[in-house]
């Protein structure tokens, strides 16, 4: 049977994207970023998993205020990466599982959650940026010459979509359910599959209006503590509390509570009847501020 055997949450910033592209991983500025990142690298490598079902935001690049999915999910054989103003980032398409996600789908939908199926889709920065900085060359393998950017990512990724651009946005609360359905869907396909699940997107940042450069280091930090050790209690601080504490686009942070819904601690059956495993291990914690507008946040969990 295929199994969740970790999650793994963090930032995306498209400066980090360009930082990588341009070869600036070394500029004092970046420098500190990137390094946050070396154990993760070498984590991927010890842990490779055989799926990554990446949750992420498009931000008005595959979808625009033309048509407004709250959840949707890749079903494709591939996904190309996003032209967002400056040509798609120089990194490998992005190789789906269309069964899986199928499975997925079907068993996610009849379990109450509607989700749109999208079977053509190009992936920004918010699913780029997290696989380049998990999945890219090391610090030492690019002082050696590598490229950033790998040859191809080492594993299939089933992309979902999370609208959390254009209100109204879903609540921490649905999204952690929704993550318990995506693991009750994973623990019902035959297939022996390792997966991972990634929670992507914030921390605190807001990119407009007269708050924008706000970050919350505290607050951001609470929220770790809090996905760590409390998910389901997190889960229910209402979507005006992000905005307030974190910036307009730290609403960004629900979609972390997709993938920690999906882990072994809070699983339940479709009844809502507990079936709780043991608590994720805490393989890696990074919080870093500058980078862009965005404090970059970071976890690795283990099952
Ligand atoms: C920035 C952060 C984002 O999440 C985003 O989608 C765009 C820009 C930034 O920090 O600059
Ligand atoms: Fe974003």
């Amino acid at each position: 049977m295929a199994k969740i055997t970790a999650s793994v949450f963090t930032s995306h910033v498209p400066a980090i994207g360009a930082a990588l592209d341009l070869g600036k991983t070394q500029e004092p500025y970046w420098q500190p970023l990137f390094a946050g990142y070396e154990y993760s690298k070498q984590w991927m490598k010890d842990n490779q998993p055989d799926v990554i079902f990446l949750v992420y935001n498009d931000h008005a690049t595959a979808f625009s205020l033309e048509m407004i999915p709250t959840f949707a999910i890749g079903t494709a054989a591939e996904f190309q990466p996003a032209d967002e103003g400056w040509g798609p980032r120089p990194v490998p398409k992005v190789i789906g599982h269309p069964d899986l996600a199928s499975h997925i789908a079907q068993s996610v939908i009849q379990d109450d959650f509607d989700l749109t199926i999208v079977n053509k889709m190009a992936v920004d920065h918010g699913l780029t940026v997290p696989l380049s900085l998990m999945c890219g060359a090391s610090m030492p393998e690019i002082a050696a010459g590598a490229k950033a950017a790998p040859v191809a990512w080492p594993c299939p990724v089933i992309p979902f979509a999370v609208n959390v651009v254009q209100y109204p946005v879903p609540s921490g609360r649905r999204c952690f359910e929704l993550g318990q359905a995506i693991r009750r869907a994973v623990d019902s396909y035959d297939p022996d599959l390792n997966v991972h699940i990634w929670g992507t997107g914030g921390m605190s940042h807001q990119l407009q209006g007269p708050r924008a450069g706000l970050i919350n280091k505290a607050w951001d930090n609470a929220f770790l503590d809090q996905l760590i050790a409390d998910p389901e209690g997190l889960s229910k601080k209402p979507h005006i509390e992000y905005v307030r504490e974190a910036g307009s686009e730290g609403i960004e942070l629900v979609m972390w509570l997709i993938a920690r819904g999906a882990m072994a601690d809070v699983a339940e059956n479709p009844k809502g009847v507990a079936q709780h495993g043991t608590a994720p291990k805490v393989a890696h914690r990074f919080f870093h501020v500058p980078a862009s507008n965005t404090a970059v946040g970071h976890l690795i969990l283990e099952a």
